[in-house]
Formats: C-alpha cells, sequence, structure tokens
C-alpha cells in the first residue's frame, strides 16, 4: 500500500491533540476524550454515511478499524451517523436534506460507504440517489479526487493481467470532480418517440482547471515528480483549454516533468503499461472511467479507496469525504460478503489527509497488507489458480475487518494509547 504522496500545505507541523485541546469549549466537548490515565487526547468528529447496499456493511468494517488504530494511537473518533442516497429518499423524499449536509460541513470528514440501487433506478424519476454524492462534492467545494492504484503482490493472480505487466505499478488518478457533464447543463428528453433529443454539457472555466492542476502537480513533486494530464484536445474545446492551462501551471513547477495523453490512447496505455504512470490528472468524466479500468489492475474494485478534498482547511488537515470507488453491489448486501479494504484504505487516506495522523494511516495500511499477505481473501479476491488458492483462507466482510484489526499493532508508529 502505498501512501498517495504529500499533502500539500501539510499539517505535519500541526501536532494532532494540541489544537482539539485547546478548542473552545473544554471539558465536556466532543474535542476531548476521558482516558483512563487523566490525559486529553483528540476527539474527531466524523461523520459516516453507511448509505445502500453493501455501503453499511463496508463502513460498519471500516469504523472497527479506526477504532483499533485510535487506541493505539491514543485518540477517540465521534461519529455521527448520517442518512444519505437512496435510503434517505425512502426516509425523507430527498437524497440528503440540507441539514445533512450542514453537518458533514460542521464535521471533520465524512466516511461514506455506498449509495444507489435499483429500487431508485427509474430513469424518469427526479431524485436519485446520486444526487447526494454531487451535493456534497459540489455543495462542500470538493473539486479533487484523489483514487490511488497500487498492486499488492499478493493479489497478482487476482488481477486479468499478465503478472509482469503489474510490476512496480503504483499510481495516483487525480480526477476533476466538481465540473464538466456532472454539473453542466443538460436537458432530459423530449419530443415525440422516435424523435426525441436530450443533452449535457461540458463546461470548464481556467479556476477550475488551474486548482485541481496544481494540487496535481504538488502531488506529483511528493512523488517521483511526473505528471500526465489526460484530455481530448483533439476534439473538445475545453479540452485544448485544460491543456493550455496545465501548460502555463506547468512554469511553476520546473521540477515536474509533464506529458500529455489522449483519453483513448491512455486507456490502452493503462492496460498495456500500466506501470508507466505516475500522477493522472484529468477532468470529471475521464477521471470516472479511468479510474474503474485501473482498479483492475488492483484485482478488484473493492480494493481502491477514494479521497475527495478541496481547499477548505480543519484543525488537523484537509475538509474531506471518503470512499471505496466501488458501488452499492445491492446483490450482495448484507450478506457478509463485500471486499471492505476499499473502505479500510479510504479510512487510512481520511487519518492521513484530514486528520493529520500518519502514524495510524501508515498502521492501518500495513495492517491491511499483512492481512494480505497472510492469505486473507473476500471473494473477489479469490485466486483462480487451485494451487495458489490453497494457501488462502476465504473470509467474509467481518473477518476480513477482524483480520486487519488483529494487525494494527504489528507495525507502524509508536503507540500512544499504552498508559
Ligand atoms: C464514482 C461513481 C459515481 C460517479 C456515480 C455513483 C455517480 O461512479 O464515484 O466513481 O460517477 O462519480
Ligand atoms: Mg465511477
Amino acid at each position: 500500500m502505498t501512501a498517495e504522496g504529500g499533502l500539500p500545505g501539510s499539517t505535519g507541523a500541526d501536532a494532532p491533540g494540541s489544537s482539539a485541546a485547546d478548542a473552545p469549549g473544554g471539558a465536556g466537548r466532543p474535542d476531548r476524550a476521558d482516558w483512563p490515565d487523566g490525559a486529553v487526547r483528540p476527539t474527531y468528529r466524523l461523520v459516516a454515511i453507511p448509505g445502500d447496499g453493501v455501503g453499511p456493511d463496508v463502513v460498519a468494517a471500516a469504523k472497527r478499524v479506526l477504532a483499533a488504530a485510535a487506541a493505539r494511537f491514543g485518540f477517540a473518533v465521534a461519529w455521527t451517523d448520517l442518512v444519505a442516497g437512496g435510503a434517505a429518499i425512502d426516509a425523507y423524499g430527498v437524497a440528503i436534506r440540507d441539514e445533512d449536509l450542514a453537518a458533514c460541513a460542521a464535521s471533520e470528514a465524512i466516511l461514506l460507504g455506498a449509495v444507489g440501487g435499483p429500487q431508485w433506478d427509474d430513469p424518469k424519476a427526479t431524485v436519485r440517489p446520486e444526487q447526494a454524492l454531487f451535493a456534497m462534492r459540489g455543495g462542500l467545494g470538493l473539486f479533487a479526487n484523489l483514487r490511488p492504484v497500487s498492486v499488492h503482490p499478493a493479489l497478482v493472480p487476482a488481477s486479468p493481467l499478465r503478472p509482469e505487466l503489474l510490476v512496480g505499478v503504483d499510481m495516483l488518478i487525480v480526477r476533476e470532480l466538481t465540473g464538466g457533464l456532472y454539473f453542466g447543463a443538460r436537458t432530459e428528453a423530449t419530443g415525440a418517440p422516435g424523435a426525441r433529443a436530450a443533452s449535457d454539457t461540458l463546461p470548464y472555466t481556467e479556476p477550475e482547471v488551474a486548482r485541481v492542476a496544481r494540487l496535481a502537480f504538488d502531488l506529483a513533486r511528493g512523488r517521483s515528480r511526473r505528471l500526465t494530464s489526460v484530455d481530448k484536445a483533439n476534439v473538445l474545446a475545453t479540452s485544448r483549454l485544460w491543456r493550455t492551462v496545465v501548460h502555463e501551471i506547468a512554469a511553476e513547477y520546473p521540477d515536474v516533468v509533464l506529458d500529455d495523453r489522449l483519453v483513448d490512447a491512455c486507456a490502452m496505455q493503462i492496460v498495456r503499461a500500466p506501470a508507466s504512470f505516475d500522477v493522472l490528472v484529468t477532468e470529471n468524466l475521464f477521471g470516472d472511467i479511468l479510474s474503474d479500468e485501473a482498479s483492475v489492475l488492483a484485482g478488484s474494485l473493492g480494493m481502491l479507496p477514494s479521497a475527495s478534498i478541496g481547499e477548505r482547511r480543519t484543525p488537523h488537515g484537509l475538509h474531506g469525504l471518503y470512499e471505496p470507488i466501488h458501488g452499492s453491489a445491492p446483490d450482495i448486501a448484507g450478506q457478509d460478503l463485500a471486499n471492505p479494504v476499499g473502505t479500510i484504505l479510504s479510512a487510512a487516506m481520511l487519518l492521513r489527509w484530514s486528520l493529520g495522523r500518519a502514524d495510524a494511516a501508515d498502521a492501518v495500511e500495513a495492517a491491511v497488507a499483512a492481512a494480505l499477505d497472510d492469505g486473507f481473501r473476500t471473494a473477489d479476491l479469490w485466486p483462480h489458480d487451485p494451487a495458489v488458492a490453497e494457501a488462502c483462507t476465504r473470509v467474509g466482510t467481518v473477518a476480513m475487518a477482524d483480520a486487519i484489526v488483529a494487525r494494527i499493532g504489528i507495525t507502524g508508529g509508536i503507540t500512544g494509547a499504552a498508559a
């Protein structure tokens, strides 16, 4: 599990705990915790949105892992559980209520499972579960979606790609998240059958391109200083704007090597030579598609975490929304079958980016790697080769989380909660 690189404007100097302990309100406020030794240690205020389908299964698993990390490193988490997505449509008639969006804004970070399911899929419906995602992304200013893709060596047999192609794969997809086709004006289909028409528009402004490009350059600086900008500049006006702006910003980063790829060629290169990429930056829809494609490298869509961040800072880092990239998988919901690793690794990103807890983030990532090394596999990761499978243990969501929790203590930083 490779870290996604340095945090731009890193909070490394903010000793976690100091600002929480100094926060107005004092004892009794949720930013303080009572510990047996009487010490004041930080309590982070987080929102959990389990959502629909397998969302509740994987969020419960990630919460247990976070609790284990908190116990080990000496902090506490105060959770506010919110209903969003299809569950909120059933309960309230909207995908997310304004007061719940406000609670998200007031938290330090949000951990989300998944939203959506067949019962809310009617193309004629005006209320859709995905509106919760767009309300959070747009409403909270989360313009950048970070999707790291690496290959754990033990999962190479789970990928359909030839093993030699997977050596050295370690890429970070930076997807623009609040512009383009997702947020552009659209008209739903109108007209008589046989002559119906609909449209979506793909707008981008220079500031929208510039801020995500700067973030991607900053991230590339914390890694191997290579950035690939993905567009369709041979066809789209917005892609030509994208390319122009990215190249202008490149002048601020003479130490980062920039190259351009057309999205179709990039899609091919992701499966032909995935190790050739480091950081990729691209617009909203291209990033959506390329990140699902890239997940195949990691062995399963269930492995991949994501972080959505913007410019807003909280006491310990950047405000953010963390979620696995897989969907709600309603066919396996509530059956203890979902792979919780994408959500658990999202929780690790939350620790690193929003809480400034690189110590706990490293320990969670190391524990995931150790559980995989020790052969624990959910159904989606089960090796095709019977000889490889023989050395593995098939587990459900709960037992996978148990295996990871049991390994939180074995590697990582110094123990903080031992007193
Ligand atoms: C993702 C998902 C969402 C998206 C869907 C659920 C709307 O595919 O986060 O990648 O397209 O952004
Ligand atoms: Mg997607």
